[in-house]
């Protein structure tokens, strides 16, 4: 499949004076998880709005499907959103939301409680269906919320912050569930704050920063084009070997150095005679993608 499912082109969104989204552009396929990752403050939320007609952009366009606009009642129709600022209603059971949401989505009698109950089966909240929303966990209001943005059963997924404030269990169950909807061919935009999220779930990933796109690709290719190269740091046992050239400096017994292949490089030095007590190496990952393309952590 290499139809795009979401196109994106020359977004810019301001407020005021302050330009939240400052000329994107990017297209998603079906069956891939496509994340934004930035910090607070990076124009996710704003893009994401752009995406289901909820902000109209100052410029450039968002195509849904085969030439859909997201006005559109029937295009909108096929996109889930899971918004940060949760669609909830506190004083309903979560059974009583699923069941509101697929009213909105037209449906009725049998299919209505059907569907209701699968979503809710699906995050796994059919023990606490009818709970009131008000007594729910922060990881079961998000789980909630993801299952409500499942209702219309919908081939894009908009996931907006879908894991703050959960409980390390419901984030589990969220990734999960989030994988298998992607192997179902399901397009997910996946906004997130952090790096270990981005490394962990998406396909490919934009990283966003005062509502510009710096950098976009899988993360080999971010790590690669981005990250830097790895740092070996090892106790050293014994003796340097007579004549050994190391390829960094020594201090207090600890060998450091840059590599691009720290491990043929170890390999390498085991092999001239060298003897480690013990072995690091830190491999480049998002974060350092993130500060050297800032020159800021992404942490802050
Ligand atoms: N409705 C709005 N009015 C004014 N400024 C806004 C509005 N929505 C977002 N912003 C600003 O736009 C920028 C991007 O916000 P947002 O898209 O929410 O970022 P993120 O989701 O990456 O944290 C921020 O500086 C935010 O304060
Ligand atoms: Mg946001």
């Amino acid at each position: 499949m290499n139809e795009d499912m979401i196109s994106v082109a020359g977004l810019r969104k301001q407020f005021g004076k302050l330009l939240a989204v400052d000329d994107i552009s990017f297209d998603i396929a079906a069956g891939e998880i496509f994340g934004l990752l930035g910090p607070n403050g990076a124009g996710k939320t704003t893009t994401i709005h752009t995406l289901v007609g909820g902000l109209k952009p100052d410029r450039g366009s968002v195509t849904i499907g085969a030439g859909g606009n997201p006005l559109h009642p029937e295009v909108r129709k096929q996109i889930g959103d899971a918004p940060q600022a949760l669609a909830l209603y506190e004083e309903l059971t979560g059974e009583e939301n699923a069941l509101f949401f697929a009213r909105l989505y037209g449906m009725a009698g049998r299919r209505l409680r059907d569907r209701a109950a699968a979503v809710l089966d699906l995050v796994g909240l059919t023990d606490r269906r009818k709970d009131y929303v008000s007594k729910y966990s922060g990881g079961m209001m998000r789980r909630l919320n993801l299952a409500c943005a499942l209702v219309p059963d919908p081939p894009i997924l908009l996931l907006d912050e879908p894991t703050v404030g959960v409980d390390p269990q419901s984030r589990n169950l969220i990734f999960d569930k989030i994988e298998a909807l992607r192997g179902e061919g399901r397009a997910i935009v996946y906004t997130t704050h952090y790096m270990e999220e981005a490394e962990r779930l998406c396909d490919r990933i934009a990283i966003l920063d005062h509502g510009k796109i710096l950098a976009m690709g899988t993360l080999d290719s971010l790590l690669e084009e981005h990250g830097g190269r790895s740092v070996v740091t090892a106790g050293l046992e014994g003796a340097v070997p007579a004549g050994l050239e190391l390829p960094g400096t020594i201090e207090d017994d600890q060998l450091r150095f840059e590599a691009d292949k720290p491990l043929e490089d170890v390999a390498k030095l085991v092999a001239s005679g060298l003897r480690f007590r013990t072995l690091r190496v830190d491999r480049p990952d998002l974060e350092g993608v993130f500060l050297n393309l800032t020159g800021r952590s992404l942490r802050d």
